[in-house]
């Protein structure tokens, strides 16, 4: 089977829930105080993990990471690639309104010391049979990226956060981006915001690459040089919107390495993160993969009588 190397952020999320998400001067009060395994990399992993992958999780965590290793090994996921830094774990402070909708600050501790060395212990371990994923929240991927490609591994980036210097990566080297709309116009290079402009310039600027663009609640495409699918999302009553793009995008990859159908795969990419958004928090409302197949299945049995209601 192949094997997805997963080097990525591990977050401890404290999680505010607020009536609305802070404005600048402002002083508000939180109702609720949670705190939760988070990080884009950790949920990417327990998403892929959940959907069937075989996945190791690469990263660093502090000498305070214990439960963050626990929910990963709970979850089959493969932790013996994990460095201890002298550093304190990655926190992510989460904002939640009512609406489900958030804001994230990330302070990276751990996820910030990974070095190339520990980089080359780790790639000397993978071949060219296997996939890397990376996201944008722990230190060197521009170097990941190159060591990947130099092994004959295939990359996939979900470049979130998105920022200045990761514009300047050997992009060109990526196989595959799954990325949002906000991402996507700014490795498209353009202003606008229409799909089918974002899609056109992706294309042209990264010639030999797959992607997956997600549009929140527009849905979702995946395109290349030669087809574009396009998937509406479900419905669904939104509770946290917080790692739904995570849980979209390990799911989507582990369908694609299990060999399904690109529109099936995002058929059941869109059923998990439908699910996730409909529960409180990040790794802990990714679904199984069982209850997301049972789920599109109830579906289609509606479909026809009562198209849009909801999950
Ligand atoms: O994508 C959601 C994640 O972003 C959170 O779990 C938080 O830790 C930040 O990394």
């Amino acid at each position: 089977m192949m094997r997805i190397l997963n080097f990525g952020s591990l977050n401890v999320d404290k999680i505010y829930s607020v009536d609305h998400l802070v404005k600048s001067g402002e002083t508000i009060k939180a109702f609720r105080y949670k705190e939760c395994c988070g990080g884009k990399g950790l949920n990417q992993s327990i998403a892929l993990a959940r959907a069937g992958a075989m996945v190791c999780h690469a990263g660093s965590v502090g000498n305070d990471g214990g439960e963050l290793l626990t929910m990963l090994e709970d979850a089959e996921v493969s932790t013996s690639y994990i460095k201890i830094s002298d550093k304190p774990s990655g926190h992510a402070i989460i904002q939640v309104d009512s609406m489900g909708q958030n804001n994230i600050i990330i302070y990276g501790g751990a996820n910030n010391d990974i070095t190339t060395e520990y980089m080359d212990e780790v790639f000397s371990l993978f071949c060219r049979d296997d996939i890397l994923l990376l996201q944008n929240e722990i230190s060197n991927v521009d170097y990941a990226i190159l060591k990947a490609k130099e092994s004959g591994m295939k990359v996939v980036l979900n470049p979130s956060p998105i920022n200045e210097e990761l514009v300047n990566y050997h992009l060109e080297c990526v196989d595959c981006f799954i990325l949002n709309e906000i991402e996507g116009k700014i490795l498209a290079g353009i202003e606008s915001e229409h799909p089918e402009e974002i899609i056109k310039n992706l294309k042209e600027n990264f010639p030999k690459a797959a992607f997956v663009l997600t549009l929140g609640i527009n849905g979702s495409y995946y395109f290349d040089q030669n087809q574009t699918v396009f998937q509406k999302i479900y419905q669904t009553d939104t509770v946290d919107t917080t790692g739904a793009g995570d849980t979209f995008c390990g799911y989507f990859l582990s369908c694609m390495a299990a060999g399904n159908e690109i529109r099936e795969a995002l058929e059941i990419s869109s059923m998990a993160s439908a699910i996730a958004v409909s529960q409180a928090g990040a790794a802990p409302s990714i679904p199984e993969r069982r209850n997301v197949l049972h789920k599109l299945k109830c579906w289609d049995k509606e479909l026809g009588e009562e198209h849009g209601t909801k999950i």
